[in-house]
């Protein structure tokens, strides 16, 4: 079951730069491109003619043509011409509520007249020339309440990510969790220990020493319906760790918004947000490869644990204390789908209707 009524992440601008993009979100076919004033616009990714997925066709004059016999369709959903045809009487199609912001495209696969722009989730540093950001995207197969439960545990860096960020100390130094009102926040702090290779090189990427004693500090962040964000870093030893001075210590944000395709399958966006040496392109893009090589030895896990989940579903797990980020990250899903089936006596259940105009 996925929050239909929230806003996920879609894919990335260039995706739609050059031709429409047809990707599933939470178990819906849409179709997204640019209309005539640039706007992304999202539509069911099915003609009305015979069903093709429009997502095939191509964009002309802002509207999207049908790549199968051409019917050309209006942003609103409503087909606007076809060649030799009259196409008043032609059923719409469904439109989403869809923008751009932060760098991303952003899509509400519910009901198009809640989709309020102001509840998009608000990125501090991605407007901010301070900060530098690069990322990437995977398709997984797995239930996408997996992958939250992975980055709301971090005690699984030792073993999957053995050679770039574990080290022993994460086992050894026990998480607090803490839940407040719709975010769950899981912390983790180590005292005085070596740096991983992934920080020594963030901590020479910012001109400081990597052969000292460091402070080491994780806090995960969730919010529905899926984003986890990660505030990570080390702090030369004894300067105060988390608050240590900026030029102490090397410290970013790890991105990470977690989209559906289907209940099994999700489409993971990831990256890191960094205030320091903002402008050195080349250690964005050394900061992505390693994060992309490092994010890419969770796959295999989260698969086959999913292949396990599907052939046994009966079989009970385990919750423990390490597990509390995702455990109660799944509380706060599984209140907001309650919600979401039930809204509150006295407001009114609006009926799904293509939205209209851009939002
Ligand atoms: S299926 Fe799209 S125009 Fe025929
Ligand atoms: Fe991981």
């Amino acid at each position: 079951m996925f929050l239909k009524n929230a806003w996920y992440v879609a894919g990335t601008p260039d995706e739609i730069d050059a031709k429409p993009l047809g990707r599933k979100i939470c178990g819906e076919s849409i179709v997204f491109y640019r209309g005539a004033g640039g706007e992304v616009v999202a539509l069911e990714d099915f003609c009305p003619h015979r069903g093709a997925p429009l997502s095939l066709g191509f964009v002309r004059d802002g509207e999207l043509v049908c790549g199968y016999h051409g019917l050309q369709m209006g942003c609103d959903g409503k087909a606007s011409s076809m060649p030799g045809q009259r196409v008043g009487g032609f059923p719409a199609v469904r439109r989403y509520a869809a923008l751009e912001r932060y760098g991303f495209l952003w899509v509400w696969p519910g009901d198009a007249s809640q989709a309020d722009p102001a509840k998009l989730h608000h990125l501090p540093w991605a407007d901010d020339p301070q900060w530098a950001y690069g990322g990437g995207l995977y398709h997984i197969r797995c239930d996408y309440r997996l992958m939250i439960d992975n980055l709301m545990d971090l005690t699984h860096e030792t073993y999957v990510h053995a050679s770039s960020i574990g080290q022993k100390e994460i086992d050894e130094a026990a998480p607090k969790t803490v839940s407040r009102g719709d975010e769950v926040v899981t912390s983790r702090f180590m005292h005085n220990v070596s740096a991983p290779p992934f920080w020594k090189m963030a901590l020479r990427g910012n001109g400081l020493a990597d052969d000292v004693p460091v402070d080491r500090w994780q806090v995960c962040h969730f919010t529905p319906p899926g984003h986890v964000m990660i505030e990570v870093g080390v702090a030369h030893a004894g300067h105060g760790g988390y608050d240590a001075p900026a030029d102490r210590k090397a410290a970013s944000i790890v991105v990470d918004f977690i989209t559906p395709e289907t209940e099994t399958s999700i489409w993971y966006f990831w990256g890191m947000a960094r205030n320091f040496q903002p402008d050195n392109a080349e250690l964005t893009t050394q900061i992505r490869e390693g994060q992309g090589k490092i994010f890419g030895e969770d796959l295999e896990m989260l698969e086959r644990q999913q292949q396990n989940l599907l052939a046994w579903p009966e079989r009970q797990l385990l919750k423990l204390n390490i597990d509390a980020g995702g455990v109660l990250s799944r509380k706060v899903i599984d209140r907001l789908l309650a919600e979401e089936r039930s809204p509150a006596p006295g407001r009114p259940v609006a009926p799904i209707v293509p939205a209209k105009g851009a939002v």
